[in-house]
């Protein structure tokens, strides 16, 4: 395993180039299987998560070729249902198969996908809306065994306990398709990620309105052909390095990011005293108007609300804002597994609920820390770019899902990181 050694203290400055979508790219590997004709991806983020879909689709018998770093090409002319248990298990996110092989087979056997630290990631949602689409759903043995034989266009409600389902959602439209007659789905999610996958798929020839709505109609084809699609911006990188940006004091402009995509990010941030500017449609510069953030209050909810996979890091912000900040996260209650390792680097949290108080104290100290998923490790490393002292932030492979090249683009802009094996933790860490 891998660790990551920070040096804290330098701002960061100068431009950073954010890669495609992780989970954009995700759902957009599984649409794929929809045709039976080739499909190419641009703009695809160099990520571990990409590279297990790419062994999903493999496994499942389609043709996957790497192009070059950003560029796939797949061809799934000859593909079965059954997705591999060794694999799934890695990647929750392969549930998102479901949809394209129900619509493309009219069956599909898939893993149940295991819960993570973030939460107990149920699919009812997903196996509502199948039903719906007159698909028998059973789960076996653990796998979830669909009859899609006797598909057909339905009406759907997706909302759950938590709102909209945002994999749940890719589900039903991509088995709605290719499903004979009119699909609706009401409480969609309206993630930028489902706006790009609609589009990918309409380039298909899937017929879809309402897009970008919570109303979404479809209006099933017998078939779909391949396309090329270049994957959208990452959202939640761009928003990242802005927060590295503001917590360091230093000025990044951030190259490929919409802040139509980002809204009401830049409302909080902009309310904590964060200078964000639209230098184009897709460039924002990023620095500080004020020397001490004013405290921040965030409450995560689904698209357009505050992104629950920017919680942990603006968390870390909170560590160096001035006053009280309140972070409730109403998508994964218990998205808090960062907070412990922060109080190790001296900040000053308290739990009540579903929220984090945090006390800013406008300094953290370095120390030993351990990732726990993939947006905690990015908090723990924003904090250690701020944070007085020496960081290492262990576990890195939670990063590496969803980052890429995390630590060359931070060396980029002045961040003094570097990745090493664990064998050179320090000894004195090694008991921790
Ligand atoms: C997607 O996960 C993202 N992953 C997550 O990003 C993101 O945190 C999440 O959406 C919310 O925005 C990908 O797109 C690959 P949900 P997903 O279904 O689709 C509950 C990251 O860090 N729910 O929208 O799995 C669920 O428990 C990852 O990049 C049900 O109750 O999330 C949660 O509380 C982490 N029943 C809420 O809905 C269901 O059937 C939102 O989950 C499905 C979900």
């Amino acid at each position: 395993m891998e660790v990551f050694r920070i040096c804290g203290g330098p701002p960061l400055n100068g431009t950073v180039n954010i890669s495609g979508s992780k989970n954009a790219a995700l759902p957009q590997f599984a649409a794929t299987l929809l045709s039976s004709h080739p499909s190419i991806l641009e703009n695809v983020p160099d990520l571990s998560d990409v590279r297990f879909m790419a062994e999903i689709l493999s496994e499942l018998g389609a043709d996957v070729q790497r192009l070059d770093r950003t560029t796939w090409e797949i061809n799934p002319a000859n593909i079965g249902h059954r997705a591999p248990y060794e694999l799934v298990r890695k990647m929750r996110a392969s549930i998102c198969l479901l949809g394209p092989l129900v619509g493309r087979l009219r069956m599909a056997e898939i893993p149940m996908p295991g819960g993570c630290v973030i939460g107990q990631r149920p699919i009812d949602l997903h196996i509502r809306a199948l039903k719906c689409l007159g698909a028998k759903v059973v789960l076996e043995k653990g796998i979830v065994k669909v009859d899609g034989k006797d598909l057909k266009g339905g009406s759907i409600f997706l909302g759950g306990r938590h709102g909209s389902t945002v994999t749940g959602t890719t589900n039903a439209i991509m088995a709605a398709v290719l499903a004979p007659g009119t699909t609706k789905i009401e409480s969609s999610a309206c993630e930028p990620e489902i706006i790009d996958l609609c589009d990918m798929l309409i380039k298909m020839g899937a017929k879809i309105i309402g897009v970008g709505s919570h109303i979404l109609k479809v209006e099933g084809v017998s078939k779909l052909s391949g396309c090329t699609h270049k994957v959208m911006p990452d959202r939640i990188e761009a928003a990242t390095y802005a927060i590295a940006a503001a917590i360091t004091e230093g000025e990044i402009i951030l190259n490929n990011a919409k802040s139509e995509h980002l809204g009401s990010f830049i409302n909080v941030m902009k309310e904590s005293g964060v200078m964000i500017e639209t230098l184009s449609p897709d460039q924002i510069k990023v620095g500080l108007n004020q020397n001490d953030l004013n405290s921040l209050e965030i409450i995560t909810l689904p698209y357009p609300g505050f992104p629950t996979d920017l919680q942990a890091q603006t968390c870390a912000l909170a560590c160096k804002a001035k006053g009280i900040s309140i972070l409730t996260e109403r998508v994964y209650p218990s998205r808090f597994m960062h907070v412990p390792e922060l109080m190790r680097m001296g900040a000053d949290i308290a739990m009540e609920g579903a929220s984090s108080v945090v006390k800013g104290k406008g300094k953290l100290t370095g120390a030993p820390v351990m990732a726990s998923d993939l947006r905690a490790s990015a908090a723990l490393i924003l904090a250690g770019l701020a944070a007085e002292g020496e960081t290492w932030v262990q576990r890195i492979y939670h990063l590496d899902r969803g980052y890429d090249a995390f630590e060359k683009k931070l060396q980029a802009l002045g961040g003094v990181v570097e990745r090493i094996p664990e064998s050179k933790l320090p000894k004195s860490f090694s008991s921790y």
